[in-house]
């Protein structure tokens, strides 16, 4: 598993804001939208592309297109949802899929609740949305239905990251999976009811207004 923390003045600026308890429903929305744009600049740099020819108004020359099968992007319900238009901003042709989780507030564990993943994702290329890797339970569980389902890796682009995550996620897959988790920062710690410290808080209550 590959781990990357985007270092960036603008990423930094923005998560701060986002952190911040006083940034209302409407600023988080967009700067969470503004900040996937940011981080999916990175999560897709390896993406497969293939070589094409363009005619330019003075010549034809080389140039390159996204490779098909076409990437896949799945957010994972709810606080996923709110980052998908930023992912789609830089890759408007991919193809949507949705993950319903939601975790036990008492035992921490996962679910699944809805499922809408395309049948065919043999050789696909998945970017994963999660804004907050807590424990890594619900991460985990998703990546390794993309991963059963034929999926040739996986990137999973998180606002925030906690060491007890990024440590569930490289135990269970190591090196033997293709997995990259791309975040704007790496926290301290999980409190003793599993949210990130210093965090922003529920990111689905943040994003949604049930926060306020
Ligand atoms: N989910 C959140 O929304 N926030 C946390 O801090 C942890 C999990």
């Amino acid at each position: 598993m590959k781990t990357l923390i985007i270092d960036h003045p603008l990423v930094s600026a923005k998560l701060t804001t986002l952190r911040d308890k006083n940034t209302d429903t409407p600023t988080f929305r967009k700067l969470v939208e503004e900040l996937v744009t940011l981080l999916s600049y990175e999560a897709t740099r390896h993406l497969i592309v293939k070589e094409t020819e363009v005619e330019t108004p003075i010549t034809k020359t080389k140039g390159f297109v996204i490779a098909k099968p076409k990437p896949l992007v799945v957010p994972i319900l709810r606080a996923g949802l709110g980052m998908l238009d930023g992912m789609m901003r830089i890759l408007p042709n991919a193809e949507v899929g949705f993950l319903g989780m939601v975790r036990n507030e008492q035992t921490l564990q996962p679910s699944t609740y809805a499922e809408r993943i395309p049948g065919e994702i043999k050789n696909r290329q998945v970017f994963v949305l999660d804004p907050m890797l807590a424990t890594g339970g619900t991460l985990v569980a998703a990546i390794k239905l993309l991963i059963d389902r034929g999926a040739k890796d996986v990137v999973a682009i998180c606002l925030i990251a906690a060491p007890e995550g990024l440590k569930k996620v490289e135990s269970t897959f190591g090196n033997d999976v293709n997995v990259t988790v791309v975040c704007a920062g790496l926290d301290e710690k999980l409190n003793e009811v599993g949210y990130i410290v210093p965090g922003l808080g529920d990111a689905g209550d943040r994003l949604y207004g049930t926060a306020d």
